[in-house]
């Protein structure tokens, strides 16, 4: 019954001087004085030091010689406040020390794969190998030590509170929170789902819901009046920075209201849990049609901490004598840009035209970037002289231009190439010049999408099929009128980033028909996909919608996290792999023949276990132990270079690698006694420095294949990651 006295190290203050107090946790750090130790112990609720010293108590002191960092021990001892001068003013418990007078090692730990002390254990001393700064695979492949530092406990403990305060919020308005099935039917939000195979049904497979939507719909066709869950939703979707196979939503929809009750509710939530992470947020939100931002932006999701928003001057230059222009403007395209203000030195000749109009505009997809400067009260650039004094004088007034500001213009025939590039622009001039502001949260609701898209395989729903349009006399054999529709869809957008969406749905059974037809959807294959829910449509549906808010990347904004992966406790990797369980991962062949599935792979060995495959071959032929790399090993390898194999080269790279292999084995053999360390195994000549040896390569020979170089450089394709 020790666990009753138990006093956590972080709860521990002046009040405690003088007393006894036993405490249970991890050991964060160790210093030894040689005729004293000092220990940093750590458990949930932060971290003292205890000190061990042989007049206190011999034995302890010698068990405590034993310690390493991340052992678990119980520790019984004295506060005492500490000598002046040795306080640790990082350390909420750093005026007060524990002296032991008992230790009982509970577990003992390996030595770690990386440093968990956050938290130097002399004031001023620097922690060195941040994990931050480690690779995240390795984090991830121990995570259960990568959640003991303290930072990343905060990220759980906040997460945890936000949640509450949540449920708290939507309790009290009476919300009730339901939970709805993972062995589903596909919901479609339009990306690929996970499949799950049924053994009791040969051939049939649940899919894990991408989101609740159908099941929180017929929730209020069964009367639930105001449903939300956190929920888990799963999509096998290209992976991004802020994505994840599956991660958490806030899920809510209402019966009998309006899109004003969703700005109000979510408002007042987004509010509340911001305020956790200190950040204000001022309500109303403003809101923006998606065609102004589309139009001002280039985005469905802008980022209004900083404006630079697009102006048109195409109807400005119609006249233009500039060829350029004067092209795109008769292909009926578009010329817009926008002003950067006051940073006319920043942003020089060299930069605008031999980066941004040479290089990163292309790079984005752009034919060229015209750019002009206000300088002295005109408009100055490479292409100045082309513009009469009255178009320069309109495109200053078009950009409302001032002293010091800088003009940045696209021009295409394409309209969303034009905002495309110029999104880009905006967000790479921004950065570089640091004129986003770090510290401002800028809410913006996203309202007026258009219900429908033009896909090339034809028109598909920009949100989902249950999106109520803005008007009900739409012709679903009018592809025009189909293409003018707009939803009572909304999204919430913050600094650039989706947090969340929803929309009023569709309530009734002749408007989602119409709207099924209007997708091309033929009478079996909307019995087959959404059958049940239209039967329930059928019984009656009260006007409703909601919305749902991705709790990833809300808790990661309000935590300030570099990525979603900071405040998941076992997220996958940008790989989409778990690191930690190694999941995916093969299975049992006998699973697969259970569940009457066989793995099409090209090559019938590929199915095999690979253990079972490797004993069976040990056996029969007393293969060496290089033989270990089966046609399985050899596929992986493949889909990891992302090649495909021919079953000839399949055989041809098993019998090199196993030869690879079988000299690796042989290493052990060599006798290395006299011989020197060598940093590379064969001799390095620098082709490139004139004042070191002369080559006899030529870089231009070397570069012979380059798919594509810059003077005597191979360009790499840039990796942007965050
Ligand atoms: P939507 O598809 O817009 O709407 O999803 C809602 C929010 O979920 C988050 N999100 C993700 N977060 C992390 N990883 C992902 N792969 C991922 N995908 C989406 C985003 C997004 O804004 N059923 C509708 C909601 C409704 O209509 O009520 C839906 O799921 O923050």
């Amino acid at each position: 019954m020790k666990w009753r006295q138990r006093t956590y190290c972080g709860e521990l203050t002046r009040a405690h001087i003088g007393r006894d107090v036993l405490l249970m946790g991890w050991v964060d750090a160790i210093r030894d004085h040689g005729n004293l130790l000092f220990i940093h112990l750590r458990d949930v609720k932060g971290m003292v030091q205890v000190v061990f010293s042989p007049e206190k108590n011999r034995d302890c002191y010698e068990t405590a010689s034993y310690l390493r960092e991340e052992c678990i021990i119980e520790v019984f001892g004295q506060v005492e406040i500490r000598e002046k001068g040795t306080e640790n003013p990082k350390l909420e418990t750093g005026d007060i020390e524990v002296f032991a007078t008992n230790l009982e090692i509970l577990a003992k730990s390996k030595p770690l794969p990386f440093q968990v002390s956050e938290k130097s254990m002399v004031f001023g001393e620097e922690i060195k190998n941040r994990p931050e700064n480690i690779d995240e695979d390795l984090r991830l492949r121990h995570r259960y030590l990568d959640l003991r530092r303290p930072s990343m406990q905060e990220m759980f403990v906040k997460r945890d509170q936000i949640t509450r305060c949540i449920r708290e919020y939507l309790q009290s308005l009476s919300f009730i929170e339901v939970e709805t099935p993972f062995l589903t039917k596909s919901t479609p939000e339009g990306a690929r789902d996970y499949l799950v195979p049924s053994r009791v049904h040969h051939g049939k497979f649940y899919a894990l819901p991408q989101s609740p939507q159908l099941f929180k719909q017929l929730l209020m066709m069964s009367g639930m009046d105001r449903y939300f869950q956190i929920a888990r939703c799963f999509r096998d979707e290209d992976l991004r920075p802020n994505r994840q196979p599956e991660f958490t939503q806030m899920d809510m929809e209402a019966s009998f209201i309006d899109e004003e009750f969703i700005y109000e509710t979510v408002e007042e939530l987004t509010v509340r849990i911001f305020a956790i992470g200190g950040i204000r947020l001022n309500r109303p939100f403003p809101r923006m049609t998606y065609q102004e931002a589309m139009n001002r932006y280039g985005s469905d999701r802008p980022d209004i901490r900083f404006d630079m928003s697009f102006e048109d001057v195409t109807t400005t230059l119609k006249d233009t004598n500039y060829t350029v222009f004067q092209q795109i403007i008769k292909q009926a395209g578009r010329i817009k840009g926008f002003r950067v203000r006051d940073q006319v030195k920043a942003l020089s000749k060299n930069i605008l035209q031999n980066e941004y109009a040479m290089k990163i505009a292309p790079s984005f997809g752009a034919k060229g970037m015209s750019w002009m400067k206000v300088i002295d009260g005109r408009l100055q650039s490479n292409i100045v002289q082309f513009f009469s004094p009255e178009e320069q004088k309109a495109l200053m007034d078009g950009f409302r231009a001032k002293e010091g500001d800088t003009l940045i213009m696209i021009a295409d025939p394409s309209l969303e190439l034009v905002h495309t590039v110029l999104n880009k622009l905006r967000f790479h001039i921004a950065e570089r010049l640091g004129l986003i502001p770090k510290n401002q949260y800028c809410p913006l609701w996203v309202t007026d999408f258009p219900l429908f898209e033009l896909k090339e395989d034809g028109l598909s729903s920009q949100h989902h099929p249950f999106t109520m349009p803005d008007r009900i006399d739409f012709n679903p054999h009018d592809m025009e009128d189909l293409l003018n529709l707009r939803s009572r869809a909304y999204d919430l957008v913050m600094n650039g980033e989706e947090l969340g969406g929803g929309s009023i749905r569709i309530h009734t059974m002749e408007i989602q028909n119409r709207i099924f037809q209007a997708l091309s959807l033929t009478p079996d294959e909307i019995e087959a996909k959404f059958g049940f829910f239209l039967r329930a449509l059928e019984y009656g549906a009260p006007p409703h919608g909601g919305l749902a808010l991705g709790m990833d990347r809300v808790i990661s904004m309000i935590l300030k996290t570099s990525s979603i992966r900071d405040v998941i406790a076992f997220p996958k990797n940008r790989s989409a792999l778990c690191p930690l369980t190694r999941a995916p991962s093969d299975t049992d062949i006998s699973q697969l023949d259970e569940l009457g599935i066989s793995i099409k792979m090209g090559d019938e060995a590929i199915n095999k276990n690979l253990e079972n495959a490797l004993d069976k071959e040990k056996s029969s032929s007393g293969m060496t132990r290089s033989e270990k790399i089966s046609k399985r090993g050899v596929a992986h390898v493949a889909k990891l270079a992302r090649l495909t194999l021919l079953d000839d080269d399949m055989d041809q790279y098993q019998k090199d690698l196993n030869t690879i292999l079988y000299y690796v084995d042989k290493l052990d053999e060599v006798d290395t006694k006299n011989v020197s360390p060598m940093s590379h195994a064969m001799e390095t000549e620098n082709i490139w420095r004139e004042d070191i040896k002369k080559s006899s390569k030529n870089p231009d020979t070397l570069l012979e294949n380059a798919p594509e170089r810059e003077d005597r450089y191979y360009k790499v394709p840039k990796i942007l990651e965050r």
